[in-house]
């Protein structure tokens, strides 16, 4: 690919302070002896440029690479879109892989249970994270034909999977994170469940379980169901379904972990299924993914796509900007899987035959902030579908531009787009909502789709370096309405919430809420209402307070199935010392 040099009149980013801290740590360039040698804007120009020469390839292209790469410049730089931490870090450099999201596969044998345990160092040292499903191993204590012995099954698996983790750290930098999935009719299910019970075990994995349709039928109707023998295709059991959803509750009260994922939903939207089935998804759950696909993502910072109206009224949603973004983010995005280089020739294949792409958004709460909106309304609720439908539309609508330019995906006469003759796409899968963890302190913005976690904390990041924060959208509503002091910022940062404070206007009280003043209710009304117009999967915890009862998550795991949500995760406030990988730190 030719060079692209550096404008003269490139102007240097603007960057938060807590950014510049996760920059220096794990994104610029180091040396050898870990001197950084990279500015902030050749970071950002490094990775515009390697993704905009990609374009020089496409003879049909109405884009010219050095115009592409300041636009690309200017997007990442003014926080309206990030792509996900590995093409940040790799763009343009040796290592070269750019996606954030794998699923391997994991065979019932010796040989491919340590083929996936070798591809998953090599991704997270790339700064990957991988998923898997342990659904094909045989079930402990099963005969092992070979030997004559007996199978140790997928929980001792799992294990090795998680001591190699720890050993590697991420591009020198952070731990990998692994998503372990086993399905619910699989004979060692309970041992499965249970398998977090003491805090720190199988600390490198998010643990889900994958329910199906027959069996939420069989917890509704309190029926038996089968558990299956993977390896031989027999019912070697039965177990009550409404008596394992209720330990499936129990744990989760206890300890967040494991969470669901609906695998019948996930697949009746794998547009590829002549390609196979979908077991499992990233490590953060947001992408569903066939063995040896990868995924790359980026984020739209919502906050940022505000339009105030006139005297401070009718404000709305800068919808032409928002197209303007997405359709740039998803030309980006469609270079990403050029430019990156994958870990293993099957990953390379799979990936040119979907190019599935993931476009999401971060900075909701402050948008909702912003439009004077609680996170916890109706009105939030409808907004979100209107904002994630448009994304949806343009991005698909980006896609088709693309595929007029450079083709179509290759398997898109074999998918279900081919198959309702929609016309051709350049990607399989355009939009995916991630957790947004290093990305929205670069950007500065509230993560992903979640409400904020306080309005002013202290935040903990990479060996306790300590991060004050208030949301800007706040403090500003706080001094229009004449009411900031330093006092009370100290009340609320010890808090986080306003909810309590009698003293301040009730305008304020109502609009911005925190996650812990939001019902659960919301929490997922709220996941459903994006989940509705994503092709992949939405990142999103359901909050609940420390009070929260068993009762309490039954009725979510339950309404997470009745509103189409593809699975869900709860945290109950102090129910775990140690919280998994992906919750704002990125360590
Ligand atoms: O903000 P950033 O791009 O760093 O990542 P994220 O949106 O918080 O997470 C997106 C995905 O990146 C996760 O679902 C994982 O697949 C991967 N990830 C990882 O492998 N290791 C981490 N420590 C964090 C994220």
């Amino acid at each position: 690919m030719p060079e692209l040099k550096m404008p003269a009149n490139l102007p240097d980013p603007i960057i938060n302070e807590n950014a510049k801290i996760v920059l220096q740590r794990r994104y610029q360039r180091k040396d050898t002896e870990g001197v950084v040698y990279e500015t902030v804007k050749e970071l950002f120009w490094r990775v515009a440029s390697a993704i905009a020469a990609e374009e020089a390839k496409y003879e049909r292209s109405t884009v010219k690479p050095a115009k592409l790469a300041r636009d690309f410049y200017d997007l990442m730089t003014s926080y309206r879109f990030l792509p996900n931490s590995p093409t940040l870090m790799n763009a343009g450099t040796d290592l070269g892989q750019l996606a954030a999201c794998f699923v391997l596969p994991v065979a019932d044998d010796i040989e491919g249970i340590f083929d996936a345990v070798k591809h998953a160092a090599m991704i997270h040292k790339s700064g990957g994270g991988t998923g898997f499903a342990f659904s094909r191993l045989r079930a402990k204590d099963s005969v092992v034909g070979s030997t004559g012995g007996v199978a140790s099954g997928p929980l001792s698996f799992l294990k090795i999977f998680n001591c190699a983790t720890e050993q590697i750290k991420q591009g020198g930098t952070r731990r990998g994170a692994n998503m372990g999935i086993l399905r619910i009719d699989h004979p060692d299910i309970m041992e499965f469940i249970k398998a977090k019970e003491r805090d720190g075990e199988l600390n490198n994995f998010n643990l889900s379980v994958g329910l199906t349709e027959a069996f939420m039928q069989a917890v509704n109707e309190k029926a038996d169901y089968n558990l299956i023998a993977p390896n031989t295709g027999e019912a070697v059991g039965t177990l009550n379904a409404r008596d394992v959803f209720n330990i499936l509750v129990q744990k989760a009260w206890e300890s967040g972990d494991p969470g669901i994922v609906f695998l019948d939903r996930i697949n009746r939207d794998n547009p590829t299924p002549a390609l196979g089935e979908i077991e499992s998804t990233n490590p953060c759950g947001e992408q569903p993914l066939l063995p040896y696909e990868a995924c790359n993502l980026g984020s739209i910072n919502l906050g940022l796509c505000f339009a105030k109206g006139r005297n401070g009224k009718d404000s709305e949603i800068d919808w032409d900007e928002l197209k303007r973004i997405i359709h740039l983010s998803v030309r980006f995005l469609d270079n990403v899987i050029d430019a990156s280089v994958y870990p293993l020739d099957q990953i390379t294949e799979m990936v040119g035959k979907n190019r599935k792409i993931g476009l999401g958004v971060m900075g909701w709460a402050d948008l909702l902030y912003q439009l004077q909106i609680p996170y916890n309304s109706q009105t939030a609720v409808d907004m979100a579908e209107r904002v994630m439908k448009f994304v949806q539309a343009e991005s698909r609508s980006a896609s088709k531009q693309l595929a007029t330019e450079r083709g179509q995906f290759p398997a898109y006469p074999e998918s279900t787009f081919g198959k309702a003759n929609l016309g051709p796409y350049r990607n399989a899968t355009t939009t995916t909502i991630a957790p947004t963890g290093t990305l929205s302190i670069i950007a500065g913005c509230s993560s992903g789709v979640e409400p904020l976690f306080a309005l002013s904390f202290v935040r903990n990041v990479m060996d306790n370096d300590k991060l004050v924060e208030t949301n800007p959208y706040f403090e500003a509503a706080l001094n229009s309405a004449d009411a900031y002091s330093g006092k009370l910022m100290e009340e609320i940062a010890k808090v986080g919430s306003i909810k309590k404070m009698d003293h301040l206007p009730e305008h304020l009280r109502h609009v911005y809420v925190t996650s812990m003043d939001i019902e659960p209710i919301w929490h997922l009304k709220m996941q459903a209402a994006f989940q509705k117009y994503t092709d992949n999967a939405v990142s999103k915890t359901v909050n609940l307070p420390n009070s929260a009862t068993k009762e309490d998550i039954w009725d979510i795991y339950w309404k997470a199935y009745e509103y189409g949500c593809k699975g869900v995760t709860v945290y109950r406030d102090g129910s775990k010392t140690s919280q998994v990988l992906c919750t704002g730190d990125g360590d």
